[in-house]
C-alpha cells in the first residue's frame, strides 16, 4: 500500500501555536488567577518564584496539549500511523478535548484535506467511481448502446491496469446532441470529486480557447504548459478537447508525444494515468448513413455493433479534408485507442431526454407533454423522418414552454 504524503514542516509549525490550551487550563478551578499573576510580577516578592513555577507548569501542559492536537489531527489525516502516534502523545490523565478545540480540529482537517491527500485512493480529488459511471451510462445516456459499453469497458480497464504504459486516447464521433459532451462530463464527475472543475481535469473548446489560426504558435506553448502543469498537480489527469474537428493541425501534433507509449520506468510508486478525450462531429454523417441502411434492412438498433461502424468511420476520418484531425499523427500513428460512434437519436430517445429534464428539476410531466416536446424537433432524412437532427440538444430548454 502506498504511504500517504507526510505533512510539510510549515503545517506542523502552523499547528503548534494553537491558542486553545490556555483558556481552559484553569478549568481545574483556581479562581482569582489574574490577581495572583499580577502579584507575581512584583519584584522580590515571594510570589515571584511561585509565579515562575506556575508558568513553567502551564507551558508544559500547553506543550502536551499541542502534541495531543497534533496527534488527533494526524490520526484523521494519516490514519495508518494512528496508533503509534496516539501512544506517543497520550494526554494527561482525565484530559478531554474541549469543544472549541474539537471545532478547530475539524476546520483544520477540512482545510488540510482540501488540497492534500487524506483518502483511500491517496488523493481525495480522484474518486474513480466506476460503479457510478456504469450507472450514469446506463440510466442517463439514451440510445447509445455502443458508446455505453465501449466507454465503460475501456475506461474501467485503463483504471485497473496497474502500470499503464501510455495515456488513454478516446475519440467520440457523432452528430451534435447525441451525448458526446454528456459522456465526457459523466467521466469527469465520476472519476474526480470536483468534476469538470477539478485541478486534474482540463477542458478545451477549439473555437473558444484557440479561435485564431494566426496565433497557433502561442496556443501551442499555452497548451503544452497547461498539460505539464496539470500533470504535475495530479497523478491522474483528464484532458477534453471539444470541437476537435476544428483544432489546428499544429495543436494536434503537440499532443502526439503525450499519447505515445512510454518506455517502462522501473518500479515507480505511482504510474501517472492520463485520459485524452476528443469530441467531434467528424464521421457523424457516415454513422447516420450506416445506421439508416441497417435499420432499413431490418436490423434492430440494439443489434448494431462497433464492427459494422468502425471501418466506415475510420475511412471517413482519413477522407475528410476540411479538418486536420484525420491527418494528424494521432490518427496516423494509431495513438487514439478507440473511436466511439454515437448513433443518431430517434423520437423515443428525445422523449426520454425530455422526461429526464423534467425529473432533474423536480417537475411533474405528462406523457402527452413528452410527446409534444419530441414532436417539436426536426427529423431527417426528409423521407424517413427517423433521426432528430439536433439529437437531445436544447430539449431541456424546451420544457419551459410547458411549465404552468
Ligand atoms: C458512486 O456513485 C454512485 C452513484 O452516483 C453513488 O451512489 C456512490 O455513493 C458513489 N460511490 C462513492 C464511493 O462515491
Amino acid at each position: 500500500m502506498l504511504r500517504r504524503p507526510r505533512p510539510p514542516l510549515w503545517v506542523c509549525l502552523l499547528l503548534l501555536p494553537l491558542p486553545l490550551p490556555l483558556p481552559h487550563l484553569g478549568a481545574a478551578g483556581d479562581r482569582g488567577d489574574a490577581r495572583r499573576w499580577e502579584e507575581a510580577d512584583e519584584p522580590g516578592s515571594a510570589w515571584a518564584w511561585r509565579g515562575l513555577r506556575r508558568l513553567q507548569e502551564r507551558l508544559r501542559t500547553a506543550g502536551a496539549l499541542s502534541r495531543r492536537y497534533w496527534a488527533l489531527f494526524s490520526c484523521r489525516v494519516w490514519p495508518d500511523d494512528c496508533e503509534e502516534r496516539e501512544a506517543a502523545a497520550a494526554g494527561p490523565p482525565g484530559w478531554s478535548l474541549p469543544l472549541l478545540g474539537q471545532q478547530y480540529l475539524d476546520i483544520l482537517t477540512t482545510w488540510y484535506c482540501s488540497f492534500q491527500g487524506c483518502c483511500d485512493s491517496g488523493d481525495c480529488r480522484i474518486s474513480n467511481n466506476v460503479t457510478g459511471l456504469e450507472l450514469d451510462l446506463r440510466e442517463r445516456l439514451h440510445g447509445q448502446h455502443v458508446a455505453q459499453k465501449l466507454v465503460l469497458t475501456t475506461v474501467r480497464g485503463y483504471l485497473e491496469t496497474p502500470q499503464p504504459d501510455k495515456a488513454l486516447g478516446l475519440s467520440f464521433h457523432g452528430w451534435s446532441g447525441t451525448g458526446k459532451n454528456f459522456v465526457a462530463r459523466m467521466l469527469a464527475e465520476n472519476l474526480y470529486r470536483d468534476g469538470l472543475r477539478s485541478d486534474c481535469v482540463r477542458m478545451f473548446i477549439a473555437t473558444l480557447h484557440f479561435p485564431h489560426p494566426k496565433y497557433v504558435d502561442e496556443y501551442k506553448d499555452l497548451l503544452t504548459s497547461q498539460i505539464w502543469k496539470t500533470k504535475q498537480l495530479c497523478h491522474q489527469t483528464l484532458f477534453i478537447f471539444d470541437e476537435a474537428e476544428k483544432l489546428h493541425l499544429g495543436l494536434l501534433e503537440v499532443l502526439g508525444p503525450h499519447l505515445e507509449p512510454r518506455a517502462p520506468e522501473g518500479h515507480r510508486a505511482r504510474h501517472p494515468r492520463t485520459i485524452f478525450l476528443f469530441l467531434s462531429n467528424l464521421g457523424g454523417s457516415i454513422i447516420n448513413e450506416v445506421v439508416l441502411k441497417l435499420l432499413k434492412a431490418g436490423w434492430s438498433r440494439e443489434e448494431i455493433t462497433m464492427e459494422q461502424l468502425e471501418p466506415h468511420l475510420q475511412a471517413e476520418l482519413v477522407k475528410t479534408t476540411d479538418s486536420g484531425f484525420g491527418h494528424s499523427q494521432l490518427v496516423k500513428k494509431n495513438l487514439i485507442d478507440l473511436f466511439v460512434p454515437f448513433l443518431p437519436l430517434e423520437y423515443r430517445h428525445v422523449r426520454l431526454c425530455a422526461r429526464d429534464a423534467f425529473l432533474s428539476q423536480g417537475l411533474l410531466h405528462t406523457e402527452a407533454v413528452l410527446d409534444e416536446i419530441a414532436r417539436m424537433m426536426v427529423y431527417v432524412p426528409k423521407e424517413e423522418q427517423l433521426f432528430s437532427s439536433q439529437g437531445c440538444k436544447s430539449v431541456s430548454q424546451r420544457i419551459n414552454y410547458f411549465l404552468p
